[in-house]
């Protein structure tokens, strides 16, 4: 049997830190009420012409050195985002000509907050079907460029960055399972809501805003992540003491905590990024995968759960030896 295996990984931030105590002086918030209420102390911001793509390439670049490939090697490129560049042409070709590669497809999923998850479900077929011998896998967002900075209900939990994973076909176990869901009933809960054939007019530049229902969204994703969680490993016969290591979707510390309580999972078994990156959307778990491996945490042959929930709502989960 083939599996798709993860070769290597890398991470890029915006150089710009903003804290909490630098909102402080821009809405009425607190370092307190931000921590306590999302877990979230800092966020990178990327600059005026800093775009996804720019931070996408210097995360693939660190995941090709990572996993001691060239880049010539790359026959797929899947990148997860809900900040594009451009209405067109998809990020992941200027990814793929920032890389100054040519040739194999290249295209962008957009799921909100779980558009890594669809995007690794997706290199994960290509892979396993013998299609693809060496994918590169991106979640990489701007998403402080769809925030009213005079918001304080939104500004306070996004960053930006990028994430990338290099995948390849291996015989020993690598991805085992991946679960993906949506349900669109629930997308005025968190949306955007200007786009391409819809108050076009609108978008950009601080005309309209996200608008969440934060606390709708809270119960929601608690619920859906601990369901999708306790499928996934009942569905691969795991029993959850098995589990080394939840590499969960960055969005709030208490959603985390809550996935974490279902799975019976103590926290020093998460990988938190949150408190550093706050709520990246796509970028959020190839960042936190990579801050575990490079720190040591993640070994190979750990037995590991992503999981992911967003605006849609989308949610998904993969289940994967390293
Ligand atoms: N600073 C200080 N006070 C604030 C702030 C702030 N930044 N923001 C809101 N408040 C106030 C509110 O006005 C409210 O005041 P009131 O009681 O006088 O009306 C009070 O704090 C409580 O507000 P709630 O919205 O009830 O606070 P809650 O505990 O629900 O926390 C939060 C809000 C953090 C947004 C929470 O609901 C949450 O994390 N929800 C999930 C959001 C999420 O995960 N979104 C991303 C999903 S993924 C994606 O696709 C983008």
């Amino acid at each position: 049997m083939i599996y798709s295996r993860i070769e290597g990984s890398g991470r890029h931030l915006p150089e710009k830190i903003l804290t909490n105590h630098d909102l402080e002086k821009l809405v009425d918030t607190s370092d307190e009420w931000i921590k306590t209420r999302t877990g979230v102390e800092r966020r990178h911001i990327a600059s005026k012409d800093q775009a996804t793509s720019d931070l996408g390439i210097e995360a693939a670049k660190k995941a090709i050195i990572d996993a001691n490939i060239s880049k010539e090697d790359i026959d797929l490129i899947v990148l997860g985002t809900t900040t594009p560049d451009y209405v067109f042409p998809n990020t992941a070709t200027l990814i793929q000509e920032g890389l100054g590669i040519h040739g194999c497809p290249a295209f962008s999923l957009e799921a909100a907050c779980s558009g890594f998850v669809y995007a690794l479900s997706t290199a994960d077929k290509f892979v396993r079907s013998g299609s693809s011998k060496c994918a590169l896998v991106i979640g990489a967002e701007v998403m402080t460029k769809l925030i009213d900075w005079e918001d304080r209900s939104t500004c306070v939990l996004f960053g930006d960055g990028a994430g990338a994973l290099i995948l390849k076909p291996s015989e020993e176990q690598g991805i085992i399972d991946c679960k993906l869901g949506a349900d669109g009933k629930y997308k005025d809960l968190l949306w955007y809501p200007a786009g391409v054939s819809k108050n076009f007019d609108k978008l950009g530049g601080n005309l309209t805003n996200l608008e969440m229902s934060g606390n709708d969204v809270f119960k929601v994703a608690v619920k859906t992540l601990g369901n999708v969680a306790e499928d996934t490993l009942n569905q691969n016969n795991i029993n959850k003491d098995e589990l080394d290591w939840l590499v969960p979707h960055q969005a709030n510390l208490r959603i985390i905590q809550a996935t974490a309580k279902r799975l019976e999972l103590p926290m020093n078994k998460v990988i938190l990024t949150v408190h550093d990156h706050g709520n990246t959307s796509s970028a959020s778990i190839p960042m936190a995968f990579d801050v575990g491996v490079k720190d040591g945490r993640i070994q190979r042959g750990q037995l590991i759960l992503m999981e992911a929930f967003g605006g849609g709502f989308t949610w998904g989960s993969v289940l994967m030896r390293y």
